[in-house]
């Protein structure tokens, strides 16, 4: 079976107020009933999370942090089982934003074992800062995957989807997204890494997404040139009109 194409949408720290979220997230939610070929994740922030519902296979309910900690004095924080009691089936960890606060890769390990333990998915960012041409961004990006990725079993690799997003690529202050051939061989080299840890098998179990200033316009090329099985989406994710476009890419793809 050919696997489905995931797009996640990144709310970030948007909409402003309950109501908006609840707008577009019905919005999202009723375009979603007719697809059949992608999967399409809402990563929404915390406080919104328990009044979007949606009970459809297709159209899930995503956070965008977790603790590392299952439960104990930790103001402020949110477990994983907490989470999942709300529906929550996909959980991003290690944005480059939440590294920017001071998210090692150890922290973000620990975050993804408790995700997966709680029966969610980690959806796990990585992405260098800048590109060079001597290739320091390849071996940055290798520390990551075994960094992130340590102790975890081929097993637990079925719940795991990995975000490549380069953070120069990322938001309007950006240079915008990368191109489709260099994102191809970004692929290539982390399935690599991945097959050096796992297996052959392992590089074909983890779903890798793509992130940074993807829009309608470059989603084509970046999803079949870039050969990758999905979307993180920012900016464009947070209006129907410029978020659809880019799920019916995916919903497309043959
Ligand atoms: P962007 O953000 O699409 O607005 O560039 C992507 C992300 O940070 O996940």
């Amino acid at each position: 079976m050919k696997p489905r194409p995931i797009v996640i949408g990144n709310w970030k720290m948007n909409p402003a107020s309950h109501g908006e979220a609840k707008k577009l997230f019905s919005q999202i939610k009723r375009a979603s009933n007719t697809l059949k070929k992608v999967d399409v994740v809402i990563a929404a922030p915390f406080p919104y999370i328990s009044l979007l519902h949606t009970d459809s296979k297709k159209f899930l309910l995503g956070a965008q942090n977790v603790s590392g900690e299952l439960s104990g004095a930790l103001t402020g924080e949110v477990s994983a089982s907490m989470l999942r009691s709300l529906d929550v089936s996909y959980v991003i960890v290690g944005h480059s934003e939440r590294r920017a606060m001071g998210e090692s890769d150890e922290m973000v390990n620990k975050k993804i074992k408790t995700a997966l333990g709680a029966g969610m998915k980690a959806v796990v960012c990585i992405g260098e800062k800048t590109r060079d041409t001597s290739g320091t961004y390849l071996s940055f990006l290798r520390g990551q995957i075994l960094g992130t990725l340590a102790g975890l079993s081929k097993r637990d690799l079925q719940d795991v989807v990995l975000a490549y997003e380069p953070i120069w690529a990322i938001g309007s202050a950006s240079k915008g997204a990368m191109d489709a051939n260099s994102l191809h061989e970004t692929t290539l080299y982390i399935q690599k890494i991945l097959s050096e840890i796992y297996g052959r098998e392992g590089t074909s179990m983890i779903p890798i997404l793509y992130g940074g200033s993807v829009d309608e316009s470059n989603a084509e090329s970046l999803l079949t040139e870039g050969k990758i099985r999905g979307f993180l989406v920012g900016r464009a994710s947070l209006s129907r009109e410029t978020f659809l476009p880019i799920v019916m890419v995916a919903e497309k793809m043959k």
